[in-house]
């Protein structure tokens, strides 16, 4: 047994739950922050209120009704553009010290671009902005989720490199209009699910499938709008505002499937530069990771293209996007076994592009009743361990984790899934000197879930969609203690 345990087990801080799961009760540092999270589209509904521009997920799902199970729409999602106050006083009842939201492009700018901006949509955030600072709530915003205001869509959005100038002449707006209310903001989430979803595959708004050419595009472009949004805050609003601005990034853990394995090590360790440090690496060092760049250089080769499918960082690109972050986000969900795989089937499912590799889940992980992923806490100390390893400790926020249940108020298995969760990031912290500052569980209630629609329910709080009534599940009133208590058993 490690030295660690002992004394944990001594002094009872080591405690084993009836489910046999071993958890680190030692207490959070008093200034980690606990949050939960929500996003524009999936909450607000209001689509086109009081001046909202169309956006791209708006003219996807149109285009498509069949889209969504139900035929779902996010016309009315929790209807929280006219009910915020009640979303203000969920966030009291969960205990949250931080609410990560997000603005809609197109309620500020209608069309995306500042020389018309909607003074509805600027009044109803000063709203919010107002009532999460009377309670105490700190507000963690994040400037692009997803939703691109339909007119800069059809100029190609993320693949048009015109988009960082005009992603950043709206980061500065906001920096302006709310920078004396908001601390904390995060330039994208999840950049990885707007490109390879977005511009890649096709399965997210706006629906267009070049994978590995277009995503990639997307890509590049995507963080220079970021660094371009951190250079204006830091350059315009830093001295005065003295916030911070960082960007979230998503990942699964992946895990060699065979440990004593050379190529499944180098596998797994690979793909988390493909998927991280895709975004990670130019931000934290100016550039792509080497390995990617030397592996999508070689297949673009293979495959006749007269050169890599991956844009490249000029000199002076490099210099600009090298070091924006005063923070790194993480949004880990999930992990998947990996291994080096160049002859597996390139369109079959697992096959994962231009890494040559075959990913898949471990059938014995429990799997949650709505959504293909598997319950692997410890898949989340290993990326946040990774992360300390590649980019030399840096803050991190995890501002999500969430477990998609059914719609029981008695979430006992979300419970357990917060509880093994955060243990797992004490355990991060403790024993490997993760320099963790707070976590934020997706999501305070139930919402639109993209390409789910209303069928897949993550909420601290259930959500009726017809009623727009919302319940406190037992998960709230866990997630409360926690907060307050600041540990994990009681
Ligand atoms: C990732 C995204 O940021 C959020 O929009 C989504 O609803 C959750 N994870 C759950 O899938």
């Amino acid at each position: 047994m490690f030295a660690w345990v002992v004394p944990l087990i001594a002094t009872g801080l080591l405690t084993t739950t009836a489910t046999g799961d071993k958890i680190n009760n030692t207490p959070f540092p008093k200034d980690f922050l606990f949050g939960t999270s929500t996003a524009a589209y999936q909450i607000e509904g209001a689509w086109n209120t009081h001046g909202k521009g169309e956006i791209n997920w708006d003219r996807f799902i149109s285009a498509n009704p069949a889209l969504i199970p139900d035929n779902a729409t996010a016309k009315v999602a929790c209807d929280s553009y006219h009910r915020y106050l009640e979303d203000v006083e969920q966030l009291k009842q969960s205990g949250s010290q931080f609410y990560r939201m997000s603005i809609a492009w197109s309620r500020i700018l209608p069309h995306g671009f500042t020389n018309k901006i909607n003074e509805e949509g600027v009044q109803y955030y000063k709203r919010l902005f107002a009532e999460l600072n009377r309670n105490n709530i700190v507000p963690f915003v994040t400037i692009y989720h997803f939703d691109t205001p339909q007119a800069i869509e059809d100029l190609g959005g993320w693949t048009n490199s015109d988009i960082v100038t005009w992603y950043g002449d709206y980061a500065r707006l906001l920096f302006r209009l709310f920078g004396d209310d908001v601390k904390y903001w995060m330039t994208v989430n999840e950049p990885k699910q707007s490109c390879h979803f977005g511009y890649g595959t096709g399965f997210f708004a706006p629906g267009t499938k070049s994978p590995g050419v277009g995503e990639y595009e997307c890509v590049k472009n995507i963080i220079m709008a970021h660094a371009t949004a951190w250079r204006i805050y830091d350059e315009e609003f830093r001295s005065t505002q003295n916030g911070q601005v960082g960007v979230v990034i998503d990942t699964v853990w992946y895990e060699p499937d065979n440990v004593t394995e050379v190529s499944s090590v180098l596998a797994s360790e690979f793909m988390m530069h493909f998927t991280y440090g895709l975004y990670a690496n130019p931000i934290v060092f100016g550039d792509f990771p080497d390995v990617v760049k030397e592996r999508v250089a070689r297949r673009s080769a293979a495959q006749g293209f007269p050169r890599s499918r991956l844009p490249v960082f000029t000199e002076e690109e490099q210099r600009l996007v090298k070091g924006t972050f005063d923070f790194l986000g993480l949004n880990y969900y999930s992990t998947l076994m990996i291994r080096r795989d160049p002859n597996a089937d390139p369109h079959g499912k697992g096959y994962d592009g231009d890494n040559e590799v075959f990913t898949y889940f471990d059938d014995s992980w429990p799997m949650p009743a709505k959504k293909n992923m598997r319950v692997v806490p410890w898949g989340m100390r290993k990326c946040l361990k990774w992360i300390q390893r590649v980019y030399g400790n840096p803050p991190v926020y995890i501002t999500e984790n969430g477990y998609p249940g059914n719609r029981t108020l008695d979430d006992v298995e979300r419970i357990d899934f917060i509880q093994s969760h955060l243990s797992s990031v004490k355990d991060a912290m403790d024993i490997d000197g993760a320099n963790v500052k707070g976590y934020s569980y997706w999501s305070i209630m139930d919402n639109f879930e993209w390409r789910f629609g209303y069928s897949v329910t993550f909420g601290l709080f259930d959500v009726d969609f017809e009623t727009q009534n919302r319940t406190a599940r037992k998960s709230l009133e866990y997630y409360r203690k926690v907060i307050s208590t600041r540990c994990l058993v009681e």
